[in-house]
């Protein structure tokens, strides 16, 4: 690569896994694009390589190692092309460099400044960047690492370490870089957003932390995920009730309804907890949409007890439901269980949470039908605009004008599980916090 004319250099990257994965790899793109690399889809073509990878369940470690063993042959022709690993994969660098050595460098979670360097390294040196591209619509700002949790199944813990939060004045000069760029909405990351600064001079929480990003001139819209039913606060919950830019919306996983359950698994709460916290941000925040994780298949999950799960997310009716079937993760205290429900048993009980919550979310969104929503539009997918509402329902319609980067008044006209389409009625372009009254009419 040494030498290469920054016209011809190209980079492949290939990512799974969650927000904070997405986020990392956006960060390393944008890092190549400005050292005059284009992306390209072809792993052969590609002089630098990055894979970013997930390990939460063993389907996606195995696609991981599929996808790396596929790379060897590409390595063999291109010896000179470089390839980094990054992500919950990397856990002993040195083990993995004996099973993969034609890996040329394994970098931990998140370690996006690592392989910058590694990459600049083997670059001619005191060349200019090349100035950042526009920004995205919408864009993802982690604002802490790692999770002090012990959750029994999660191996997530173990490869990101201990809560790390950025300070304040850190995020907001992100967040101006971004909206000066073009942006309009921040997505705030992190295993547990709400945890936010507990171990800062001062010590901020999320309250602050919104309030602080809030003053940020030309920002629409906040967000923040995934929010810990154990860390949630009140303060935090009228912040967002109070700050007119931050959407009305929690990602708040319950994994299940289940006390027992949620006793193995060492979440931090019960059912009874949970429920009324979710009463207390219901009527704090009129309008708010929720959203949650389930996990079904734990370790001696009884019958009677997967029925719990199932009767609280009918009681609770959330908008969306993430379900996913336990897996067991080496190194975890979950591990150590008998995996005892039978893989056809998970795969009913997965089936029996994704048809029930199908008809809810359908039901929910049924109700926006003949309703105008505010849409942030983010781009066009198959020549129709997208974009969410604040209460982060995707929303599709149909428009000769421009709308990249504007809110729309979309009249509802069609309503599924997973998305709504209508027509425009009206749009704004000013800063929507100016004017707007906070909730009700979404
Ligand atoms: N910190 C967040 C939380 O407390 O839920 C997110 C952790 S993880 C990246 C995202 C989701 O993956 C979890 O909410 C959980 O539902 C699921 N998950 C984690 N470990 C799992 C396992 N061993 N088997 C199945 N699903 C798992
Ligand atoms: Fe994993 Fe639990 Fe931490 Fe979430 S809170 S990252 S599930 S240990
Ligand atoms: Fe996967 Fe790591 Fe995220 S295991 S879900 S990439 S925190």
């Amino acid at each position: 690569m040494n030498g290469t004319n920054p016209g011809t250099r190209r980079y492949y990257i290939w990512s799974i896994g969650c927000q904070m994965n997405d986020a990392d790899t956006a960060r390393a793109a944008e890092a190549l694009e400005r050292m005059g690399f284009s992306r390209v889809a072809d792993p052969r073509q590609a002089d630098v390589l990055l894979l970013n990878t997930c390990v939460v369940r063993q389907s996606a470690e195995d696609r991981v190692r599929g996808h790396l063993a596929s790379l060897k042959s590409v390595k063999r022709r291109r010896p000179d092309a470089f390839l980094a690993v990054m992500g919950c994969f990397v856990h002993d660098a040195a083990q993995l460099q004996r099973a993969y050595p034609y890996v040329d460098l394994f970098l931990r979670p998140s370690d996006v400044e690592g392989f910058v360097e590694a990459v600049r390294a083997r670059m001619d040196s005191g060349e200019a960047l090349l100035p950042p591209p526009p920004a995205p619509v919408s864009v993802y700002v982690p604002i802490i690492y790692g999770c002090d949790h012990f959750c029994t199944y999660c191996i997530v813990r173990l490869r990101r370490g201990r809560e790390r939060s950025r300070p304040v004045e850190e995020i907001v000069g992100e967040v101006e870089d971004w909206v000066r760029r073009g942006a309009r909405e921040v997505t705030l990351l992190g295993q547990n957003v709400d945890a936010y600064g507990r171990d800062l001079p001062g010590r901020p929480d999320l309250a602050d932390l919104l309030e602080a990003v809030h003053g940020v001139e030309n920002l629409w819209r906040i967000r923040f995920l995934t929010s810990h039913p154990a860390d949630m606060t009140d303060r935090i919950i009228e912040a967002v009730a109070r700050l007119p830019k931050v959407c009305e919306h929690f990602e708040l996983p319950i994994q299940s309804g289940d006390d027992a359950v949620l006793k193995r698994m060492v979440r931090g709460y019960t059912v009874a907890r949970y429920r009324d916290l979710v009463r207390r941000i219901r009527e704090t925040v009129p309008g708010v949409s929720l959203a949650t994780d389930v996990i079904v298949g734990f370790p001696g999950e009884t019958e009677q007890q997967f029925l719990n799960t199932y009767r609280l997310l009918e009681e609770i009716r959330f908008d969306v439901v993430h379900v996913a079937a336990y897996s067991p993760r080496p190194g975890t205290a979950a591990a150590r269980l008998p995996d005892d429900v039978p893989p056809e048993e998970k795969h009913r009980r997965l089936r029996m949470v994704e048809e029930l919550q199908e008809r809810i979310s359908w039901e929910i969104n049924a109700q926006l039908v003949g309703k105008v929503v505010e849409v942030l539009v983010e781009g066009r997918r198959q020549g129709r605009w997208f974009g969410r509402t604040r209460t982060n329902k995707l929303v599709f319609f149909q428009s000769p004008e421009n709308w990249m980067g504007r809110l729309a008044q979309v009249h509802v006209a069609h309503a599924g599980p997973w998305s709504l389409s209508g027509e425009v009625t009206d749009g704004l372009t000013a800063d929507p916090a100016e004017s707007a009254e906070k909730t009700g009419h979404h």
